[in-house]
């Protein structure tokens, strides 16, 4: 790769050893997948920072690089495992309270950003289009490439550190045009009340990493948001297009490309063996990906609308979200608040740990779904529905 005299000198150790090593990840994988060279990046976003997925090795790893390395660029934060800035909403014992503080000292002292939200794009560290990005968080990579029109590879939680510090990344990949062109042409079929987000995961399941190009649909940015959260979960896809929607759908050349079809009988199918019925959710969690401010005021609508704006059956209910969009939209979280509804920041229904407290966990969110249900997240029992269903049958 061309490195400049100054990622030379860094590579060196002009800026420390461990800024260093870290250069060193870059070019590896730079060189790993052909890339020409290293630009600079306008964010980073790192993830996994819950304790629940970090552990010991991972904290201890952070509290060191902590004492030697700070970020160059803004450099925000994925949710932490519980609401560290909120009113202790979130059950979680001293004991997981302590381990979770030492990482967000750590990343604090780095000079990290404390979002605490896999949706940066619903803070002010919103990415121009054609901004270059490091971002790790996977639904938040599929949404700066489809619908922000930024470019960002999925990064891993040592590349997308060593782009904080060093400020560059290797153009590869998402990076470049040809490694954004669509792979399959997807015909969605028509079909009423479409849950964008079983759309995902469906298309997520049967495209692995290959990039589809829509058509059929008219998704909202909500939807897309949905929906590229489930893709990134179900399967490992970085960035579709959706014809007439998205930034760079028109530019695509799609002859020769494979093609496939989704009808609502593949939608349905997938739904079902998700899990809607059979037993009581002991917690309604909605906002995986954190909810935007047109969700919170959707659930708000929803709610004054078919329970007169209160919760009635008792089952916790919990909207995740993130402490900027709560700030700035005071009149909709009260609204909420005062139907019953939990205004949780900072967290969410995966990365908190609160597979104990409520085994059985009712979600809007099929990439919520994919995770709550591993064993190696909280291994609870998982519902499924849209946000009207979930209202409809437990709320
Ligand atoms: Fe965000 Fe948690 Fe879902 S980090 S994408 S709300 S699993």
């Amino acid at each position: 790769m061309e490195l400049t005299a100054e990622q030379e000198a860094i590579l060196q150790g002009s800026r420390g050893e461990r800024t260093a090593e870290l250069m060193r990840i870059l070019v590896s994988l730079g060189e790993l997948n052909d890339a020409r060279r290293l630009i600079p990046v306008w964010s980073v976003q790192l993830s996994g920072i819950s304790f629940k997925t970090m552990g010991v090795p991972g904290t201890e790893f952070l509290e060191d690089a902590a004492k030697e390395v700070h970020v160059a660029v803004p450099t925000t934060i994925n949710p932490a495992g519980y609401d560290v800035g909120g009113p202790g909403l979130v059950p979680v014992s001293e004991d997981f309270r302590g381990k979770q503080e030492r990482i967000v000292r750590a990343l604090l002292a780095m000079g990290a950003l404390p979002t605490f939200s896999c949706t940066p794009y619903t803070t002010e560290y919103t990415p121009p289009a054609g901004a270059h990005l490091a971002w790790a968080e996977s639904s938040a990579v599929i949404y700066s490439n489809s619908v922000l029109g930024a470019f960002s590879n999925r990064e891993g939680a040592p590349s997308a550190l060593a782009s904080a510090v060093t400020g560059v990344t290797p153009e590869y990949g998402l990076h470049l045009p040809e490694g954004r062109r669509p792979s399959v042409v997807v015909q969605v079929a028509p079909q009423e009340d479409l849950h964008f987000s079983s759309l995902g995961a469906f298309l997520g399941k049967a495209l692995g990493s290959k990039i589809p190009y829509l058509r059929g649909i008219r998704p909202e940015v909500d939807d897309m948001k949905a929906m590229g959260a489930a893709m990134s979960a179900w399967g490992s896809v970085p960035m579709f297009h959706v014809e007439g929607v998205t930034h760079e759908a028109a530019k695509q050349e799609l002859d020769g490309l494979e093609t496939m079809e989704v009808g609502p009988k593949d939608i349905a199918s997938f739904e079902e063996s998700l899990g809607r019925d059979g037993d009581t959710p002991r917690l309604i969690a909605i906002g995986c990906p954190h909810a935007t401010p047109g969700e919170l005021k959707h659930l708000a609508r929803i709610l004054r609308e078919k329970r007169g704006g209160k919760l009635r059956s008792g089952i916790e209910f919990w909207v995740c979200t993130n402490r900027r969009v709560i700030a700035d939209h005071a009149d909709v979280v009260a609204q909420l608040q005062s139907a019953g509804v939990r205004v949780i920041q900072d967290t969410c229904m995966v990365v908190a740990p609160i597979g104990e407290k409520y085994p059985v966990i009712a979600v809007n969110s099929a990439k919520a779904a994919f995770y709550a249900a591993k064993r190696s997240f909280s291994g609870q029992k998982v519902l499924f529905g849209t946000t009207e269903e979930l209202i409809d049958r437990w709320a």
